[in-house]
């Protein structure tokens, strides 16, 4: 539970705010690279922390991000045209480079627009593209971009996407790093019980459930039968990996793993060796919506034609989107919520896991109320977080660089699922999982 002062300082991240002013220490992505798709395409509209800005792209690729206003009568910069490597502004042709730059004012006398044009600069981002990300840095002396996987791996082997969603963006990460409400939220109904996603698809077509199911498999069954995960909570120098143990099958422990990194970032759990990984960014576009950026790549091989499909589709952590980026199955239409499909199929009655998690975010609020919460020891990783990321808001406050702000190599982490015997330490779960990759020692960073 938080007093409502801390709620608000957790929630607000608009500029002057405490947790603004953090969010601005570190490189946030901003928009798809793919939404500005070849040089001197039409400028985007970007809504970020609260503040309006035009990305656009220029004749020679580079993207940039500036404010939307045009310093000489205010017009928006929206409906400039990209030429000639700047956005020129089409009332009377004054013309920004990505830097925000003002280089050319044809409405005047050479002379003066050579006098004029330092002073009628404006405002630009840093930006640099990563991982077919468009990122931005709002301060000055940007550090290098976070080291995450996803980003080094060849294009072919990850799949990037965003998707919108209407409520603040804390309790959108908390829900990613509260890993228990799997064996609910995302439960499936078989002859009228919550039964496991292996026993039904969407369409209630049951799968047969042996007693030698893989760990793939089993999983679905240990999600369901064990709906009081124990979480242990280990912190390096990224942020946090929050461990969730569920009871399996002959004294072993199913372990869920999810990293929190700061600020606004989660790898999720989920998926077992050899498997396509999985991550999100929960990027506040204000206190009352966020565009969640979602990440899945492959550390070895390429991401198929058809998983590539799958996933653009809306599987697993991503939505079925419109082209604005918008789910299909949204607030206000009650995520398209089937009653049938609820007594029969899935426990929601809504499709889709990312739409089953943005539905529940959202029924939490436009901003989560945390004076009135109940919480039980399943939140440990939500309580962690928090500290987490208030601990850098205290930081800031005192002048100094947040936790992981200018460390790139901490971001360089992994999460998973992994099965071992009950008596198998903690520590020895995640080196046998991870390696070096569970997280960078706080003494390295
Ligand atoms: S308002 Fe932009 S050039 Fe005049
Ligand atoms: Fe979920």
């Amino acid at each position: 539970m938080l007093t409502a002062e801390e709620n608000q300082r957790l929630t607000q991240t608009g500029p002057g705010t405490p947790m603004g002013e953090t969010f601005r220490h570190y490189w946030m992505p901003a928009l798809l690279s793919r939404e500005l798709p070849h040089p001197d395409c039409p400028p985007v509209r970007v809504r970020l922390l609260g503040e309006d800005f035009i990305a656009f792209r220029d004749s020679q690729g580079r993207a940039g991000l500036v404010e939307p206003r045009c310093p000489h009568r205010g017009a928006d910069l929206f409906f400039g045209r990209s030429e000639g490597c700047g956005l020129r502004c089409t009332y009377h042709g004054w013309k920004f480079d990505t830097e925000g730059q003002c280089v050319d004012i044809p409405n005047v006398p050479e002379q003066v627009a050579k006098n004029l044009k330092p002073r009628a600069s404006i405002r630009a981002l840093n930006v640099e593209e990563g991982g077919d990300i468009i990122w931005a840095y709002f301060g000055e002396d940007a550090p290098p971009l976070p080291d995450f996987e996803f980003m080094s791996v060849p294009p072919e082997q990850r799949f990037v996407s965003k998707k919108f969603q209407q409520c603040n963006w804390a309790q959108a990460c908390e829900g990613g790093l509260d890993t228990a409400h799997f064996s609910y939220l995302h439960a499936g109904v078989k002859d009228g019980e919550k039964a496991g996603l292996h026993q039904v698809d969407d369409r209630g077509r049951s799968h047969p459930v042996g007693e030698n199911e893989p760990p793939s498999m089993a999983r679905f069954r240990w999600l369901i039968e064990d709906g009081a995960p124990r979480f242990s909570v280990l912190d390096h120098a990224g942020g946090l990996l929050l461990c969730a143990a569920r009871t399996a099958d002959d004294d072993q422990l199913y372990w869920r793993m999810t990293q929190y990194l700061l600020p606004n970032h989660s790898l999720a759990p989920g998926n077992l060796p050899e498997s396509t990984a999985l991550a999100n960014t929960w990027m506040p576009v204000d206190d009352e919506s966020c565009w969640i950026f979602c990440y899945a790549w492959h550390p070895d091989r390429e991401i198929g034609d058809a998983e590539r499909a799958r996933l653009d589709a809306g599987a697993g952590i991503f939505a079925e989107v419109d082209d604005g980026f918008v789910p299909i199955r949204r607030r206000e239409n009650d995520y398209l919520i089937d009653r049938d499909l609820q007594r029969e199929g899935t426990y929601t009655g809504i499709a889709g896991i990312s739409e089953q998690d943005q539905a529940i975010a959202d029924s939490q609020g436009l901003i989560a109320d945390r004076t009135r919460e109940m919480l039980v020891q399943t939140d440990l990783g939500v309580v962690r977080f928090r500290e987490e990321i208030m601990r850098a808001a205290d930081d800031v406050a005192r002048g100094r660089a947040p936790k992981a702000s200018r460390n790139s190599a901490a971001y360089r982490v992994r999460s998973g699922d992994y099965v071992a015997h009950e008596d198998v330490a903690i520590e020895e779960v995640v080196e046998a999982r991870f390696g070096p990759f569970w997280g960078q020692s706080i003494a390295a960073g």
